[in-house]
């Protein structure tokens, strides 16, 4: 009967997948001045479209969305022209292509922001350690609060961006609702001390996850949504004092949405406090009743596996896809990977973007 595996097709929502790798969202900072994705952008998504389906790294909803050099935005003409490349250059290898949407909330700088402002956040609460500007590291700073008629303006960014992203030719859009960035900042209570219904119990904290969820959804058909998770991801200042009644709260709101899927980081970018290290994701996969993927440290063998056991729909690789555009093909034949160049992961140019060599060069 379950004879599913790595390479079996999936339906997703109107999307028929090939297989069940997935090109996890990764920030390569090589968007052209303007925050406008590029040529090498398009040669980049091309050369990996042989995945069950990709997803972009993560694209600003607004100017007030960045907090990083060089990374693309989903806000204006020229930025969805040069998406529409993307997705079209992808579509005609046989690929899918969700598009990440990106508010990084205090994760930014001054310097990044429009006019200069504070960078936003559910509180006034500053992230340790620097931002990276154009002028290189500078520490982060306080952020502003954001007041209820400034969050609902956010919300309105989603769901223009979404129409944007639609309008671009994406086959659905991501929720970035990990990674310490804005939606994460109001989910954990590290980050977030509101005393109105945005902050306190896991209820309000996703308020603001779930309104933007429904204006997105209400622009763009459900099956082609989204929403990224990371409970335990200590990166970028966050911490929880419960994570799983958190999650397990939010994963129930996600049930009756039927999104295209909940893609979860399970694990942490940064060390974790000592005693914070466990986290039951099965437990949290188990809450769910859509289509899971899987993200973090998984290779051929423990994919395979999970797809196989069904723990997991999908899987998603990260840095591996940094080196191996033909992933699908050496997982396939069982083939070495390419080692990845850490110094090229962040900006930069073609090298060590797009040319990695194929199997068959
Ligand atoms: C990063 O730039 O390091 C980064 C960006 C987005 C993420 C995670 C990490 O979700």
């Amino acid at each position: 009967m379950n004879s599913k595996d790595l390479f079996s097709p999936l339906q997703l929502g109107p999307s028929t997948l090939t297989n069940r790798i997935v090109m996890a969202p990764m920030t390569r900072n090589r968007a052209a001045e303007g925050n406008i994705p590029q040529e090498m952008n398009r040669l980049y998504y091309e050369q990996r479209a042989s995945a069950g389906l990709i997803i972009t790294e993560g694209a600003q909803i607004s100017p007030q969305g960045a907090g990083y050099p060089f990374t693309p935005g989903i806000y204006n003409d020229e930025q969805i022209l040069g998406w529409k490349k993307i997705t079209a250059a992808v579509h005609q290898k046989g690929g899918h292509i969700f598009i990440q949407l990106w508010h990084v909330g205090r994760i930014s700088h001054p310097s990044l922001q429009p006019d200069n402002a504070l960078p936003v956040a559910p509180s006034a609460i500053k992230p340790d350690g620097d931002a990276f500007t154009y002028n290189g590291p500078q520490p982060f700073v306080e952020p502003h609060a954001l007041e209820i008629s400034e969050i609902n303006n956010i919300v309105d960014d989603y769901q223009q961006a979404t129409r944007h992203a639609l309008n671009a030719g994406f086959d659905g859009v991501e929720i970035h609702a990990a990674n310490g960035y804005l939606i994460d900042q109001f989910l954990r209570n590290g980050s977030n001390n509101r005393t109105d219904e945005y902050g306190g119990p896991p209820e309000n904290r996703s308020r603001f996850l779930l309104q933007v969820l429904a204006a997105v959804t209400s622009v763009c058909d459900s099956r082609r949504v989204g929403v990224r998770l990371s409970p335990l991801n200590s990166f970028n200042s966050m911490r929880d004092s419960d994570p799983m009644t958190l999650f397990s709260y939010v994963v129930q709101q996600l049930k009756p949405l039927k999104l295209a899927y909940l893609h979860v980081l399970e694990g942490s970018m940064s060390p974790l406090p000592e005693g914070d290290e466990t986290f039951d994701y099965k437990k949290l996969a188990a809450l769910y009743d859509g289509i899971y993927m899987a993200n973090h440290g998984y290779d051929r063998q423990s994919a395979d596996e999970a797809i196989k056991s069904g723990t997991a729909d999908l899987v998603s690789f990260g840095i591996p896809y940094i080196a191996n555009p033909d992933l699908v093909e050496r997982f396939k034949a069982d083939a070495p990977l390419n080692a990845p160049d850490q110094a090229s992961f962040y900006g930069g140019d073609e090298t060590g973007y797009t040319d990695y060599p194929f199997l068959s060069s």
